[in-house]
């Protein structure tokens, strides 16, 4: 079986439950554009927010909106994908995307990443956004130097917003008396849920239409059962509704019944 396959097969101008969407094709649960709306006002305010969520929830994609609808002119995001480098690592990161050269010693490094966030409002009027992700695996030390950043400035205001992106451990971990000053910067906070019922079934239908079907091709079973097994959780939706599209495939079905979704769920569950 392959994707041509299954695409001829159920008329598809398109491969639908694909990862990559351009924000306006993406489909606007409350939990999404919440969470966009949100991350938008913290770069306005230059704040330190925390936006957790299960694995495949949706925080990355909503990072990445937030971050399209930025102005280019002015603004300016350092996007680091991986908290697994170290303190050094990051610092390193953060001046690379403003454009320096990291510097070697870790004390000059510092204060290059301070005064090169600090320069970007100050002297090119840029605002600057940074975004951890997978934050949830930041290390004690890194959160603790996050919160050194943020407090460079004279100001009281700190020179860049921040957001830490991450499962919902994350919440947790910060509210340990460990990292206090830490989380009493934190402005905001929100959790993005799976998708409930009615959204899932938008969801599903949203995503098929993209590939061309308006029709129904999912019966109301299928839709409920993909729905209690994800979550509404959006990777697990994408994963259990091509999985179910395969199966009645292979069935020669011409929906997808509530026998496909079992045995897509079934699948899944064995991996
Ligand atoms: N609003 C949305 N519309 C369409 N697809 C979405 C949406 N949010 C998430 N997804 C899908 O779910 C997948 C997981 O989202 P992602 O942001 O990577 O989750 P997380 O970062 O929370 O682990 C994405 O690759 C995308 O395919
Ligand atoms: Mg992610």
């Amino acid at each position: 079986m392959s994707i041509d396959h299954l695409r001829s097969h159920w008329g598809f101008t398109r491969t639908p439950f694909t990862r990559e969407l351009a924000p306006s094709m993406l489909f606007q649960s409350k939990g999404h554009a919440e969470a966009v709306a949100r991350i938008s006002w913290l770069v306005s305010e230059r704040a330190l927010g925390i936006v957790t969520g299960e694995v495949g929830s949706g925080k990355s994609v909503a990072a990445r909106v937030a971050v399209s609808g930025l102005d280019t002119s002015r603004h300016s995001v350092v996007y680091l994908a991986n908290p697994a480098v170290g303190t050094r690592g990051m610092y390193a990161e953060i001046v690379s995307a403003l454009g320096g050269v990291p510097r070697y010693q870790k004390a000059a490094l510092i204060a290059q990443a301070a005064s090169l966030l600090a320069q970007q409002e100050d002297e090119l009027g840029r605002r600057v956004l940074v975004v951890f992700d997978e934050a949830h695996l930041l290390e004690a030390t890194q959160l603790e130097e996050i919160r050194l950043l943020l407090a460079a400035d004279m100001d009281s205001r700190a020179a860049f917003g921040c957001l830490l992106l991450g499962q919902p451990t994350l919440r947790r971990r910060i509210r340990l008396g460990t990292h206090a000053a830490l989380n009493q910067r934190i402005a905001l906070r929100y959790s993005i849920e799976g998708m409930d019922a009615e959204e899932t079934t938008g969801y599903i239908a949203h995503h098929l239409k993209l590939a061309g079907r308006s029709d129904t091709i999912f019966s109301s079973d299928a839709v409920s059962l993909v729905h209690q097994v994800s979550r509404g959780l959006p990777r697990a939706v994408n994963n259990l509704a091509t999985q179910a599209l395969v199966a009645a495939y292979t069935k020669g079905k011409s929906t997808v019944d509530e026998s496909s979704a079992r045995m897509a769920a079934a699948e899944m569950d064995g991996e």
